[in-house]
């Protein structure tokens, strides 16, 4: 099966075996199947956050489940349960739409509810793992139906339980907490001045600032459907509040954000990206978007290994520079970083 289709940088890869599963229980049966019993499969979502470096050695599994149901509200929340295969920029306007609101800030973010909690998909100052009530999820070596509780899944900035332990938990559904009434979170700057020139009066509604999310990501991060790319390539780094203060008085420029604990910051790689000068940087068809230095482009026949290389120059660069060490975002599928 070609895979250039299934990611969004457009890489070439195959898969020997790729399974499409509408109903999640029929997944036990599925993967007692010999083809499937050897090794642990690799669930594809959007494949919007995975980098094909060379092909996939396990089988593929992609659950294309749609379901999205209203559950009865806990604790003044709005409880809603989607099945992985949900779009999610879809799932975000449905939400909002019904008058729900608290995921709107993550409009326009590619791929599925399945793959959310995976990477604890996050923007423009919120993070899913603040409106997951419980993930719903298939354990094949233990051969069990689980639900994990949104401390069980150990979410940070773009990690989670399914990050650190890859290809443990099949995510079959995600029930999300929404609380009513509503709080709008608008602490990232350009987001009220993008709400501003909407002439939005009083409380924004979920709508108008999901419209306004919308608007910065259109503006800032190129589309994988004219461009292949997978957004940010890389995470913003995380060091101690020293190296923070030193880089800082050296680089008055350089954007410093808390840390995930007091004694930590998180830094712009974009900015660290940027100082070295790889906005638009091209390596034939591999490249650095000229609209944003974190996000790596396909420029049409690149492979995966090429835009693993560009990913390496840039790394060392920002490494020979300012000493910080940077570390891919996307899954790197057939490699290590
Ligand atoms: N900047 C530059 N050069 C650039 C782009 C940005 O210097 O080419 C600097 C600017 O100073 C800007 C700062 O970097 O103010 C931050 O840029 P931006 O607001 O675009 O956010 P980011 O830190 O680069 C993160 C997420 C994005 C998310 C945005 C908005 C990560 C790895 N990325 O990017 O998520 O949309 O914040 O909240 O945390 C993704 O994960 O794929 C993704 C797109």
């Amino acid at each position: 099966v070609s895979l250039r289709q299934l990611n969004t940088f457009h890489v070439p890869a195959r898969a020997r075996l790729l399974a499409e599963v509408a109903d999640a229980a029929a997944l036990p049966e599925l993967l007692a199947h010999p083809d499937f019993a050897a090794s642990r499969p690799l669930v594809l979502g959007g494949g919007s956050n995975l980098l094909f470096v060379s092909d996939p050695v396990q089988p593929l599994l992609m659950l294309t489940g749609t379901t999205v149901q209203v559950l009865p509200d806990v604790d003044g929340c709005a409880i809603v349960r989607a099945a992985a295969g949900v779009a999610w920029h879809d799932f975000v306007l449905a939400t909002v739409d019904q008058g729900m609101g608290g995921l709107e800030n993550l409009a326009l973010i590619p791929g599925t509810v399945g793959a959310a909690p995976i990477q604890n998909i996050g923007a423009y100052g919120v993070e899913v793992c603040e409106f997951i009530h419980a993930v719903e999820a298939y354990e094949p070596a233990a051969g069990e139906w689980c639900r994990l509780s949104a401390d069980a899944c150990r979410f940070g900035y773009r990690d989670s339980l399914f990050k650190q332990q890859p290809d443990r938990f099949i995510v079959t559904a995600v029930e999300f907490a929404l609380p009513r009434p509503h709080v709008p979170r608008l602490r990232y700057a350009g987001l009220l001045e993008a709400l501003g020139r909407q002439g939005a009066d009083g409380a924004p509604t979920p709508r108008e600032i999901a419209e306004a999310v919308i608007a910065i990501r259109r503006s800032k991060l190129p589309d994988a459907a004219v461009i292949g790319n997978a957004g940010s390539f890389f995470k913003n780094p995380i060091v101690d509040r020293m190296t923070a203060e030193a880089l800082g008085a050296d680089h008055p420029a350089l954007p410093v954000f808390p840390g995930p604990d007091p004694s930590t910051r998180k830094l712009s790689a974009a900015w660290l990206i940027d100082a070295c000068g790889w906005k638009g940087h091209r390596d034939g068809d591999a490249g650095v978007a000229a609209s944003h230095a974190l996000v790596l482009v396909n420029h049409g026949t690149a492979t995966g290994q090429q835009l693993l290389e560009l990913a390496r120059g840039i790394s060392t660069s920002v490494r020979e520079r300012f000493n910080v060490a940077l570390e891919p975002e996307p899954r790197l599928v057939g490699a290590t970083w």
